[in-house]
């Protein structure tokens, strides 16, 4: 069975509360058992903290042969965090960014991603289907 991390960054704990014109009013535990049941096969685990370096922990301890792909929103640490860049760059297991609002399309500021350069792909956009999309791009 395959079996790939989903890990969310601050702020994701609040989805369904939090700004839910941009972000939506699904929160992600009924998103992830709806993903959990759409895809009976492949093992989510999941993982959120509003803190850098539990994320940081959280990729060291995954990603070394642990899981065979991560699906990673970072929030707002995307567009800052050289630290999140360099553990993505450390490991071994392939990471998808994703982000649940189109980015492009917002701030300014949210345009750039640090991380981006060490991932295999970025989804962006598509609510939280967007981590669908990321895992069908993981599966092949
Ligand atoms: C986000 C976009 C980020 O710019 C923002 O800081 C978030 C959520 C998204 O999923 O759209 O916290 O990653």
């Amino acid at each position: 069975m395959r079996r790939i991390l989903i890990m969310n960054g601050p702020n994701l704990n609040l989805l369904g509360k939090r700004e839910t014109e941009i972000y939506g009013v699904h929160d992600f535990k009924s998103y992830l058992e709806q993903l959990r049941e759409r895809y009976p096969d492949v093992r989510l685990d999941f993982f959120q903290s509003n803190m850098e370096g539990a994320l940081i922990d959280k990729l060291h301890e995954a990603g070394f042969g642990k899981v065979d792909g991560i699906i990673l929103n970072a929030g707002a640490y995307t567009h800052t965090s050289v630290a999140i860049l360099d553990a993505i760059k450390a490991i071994n297991c392939p990471v998808v960014e994703v982000h649940i609002s189109n980015v492009f399309a917002r701030e300014e500021f949210r345009h750039k991603s640090m991380i981006s350069p060490a991932c295999k792909g970025v989804v962006t956009g598509f609510g939280l289907d967007s981590y669908r999309v990321a895992l069908e791009g993981l599966l092949g």
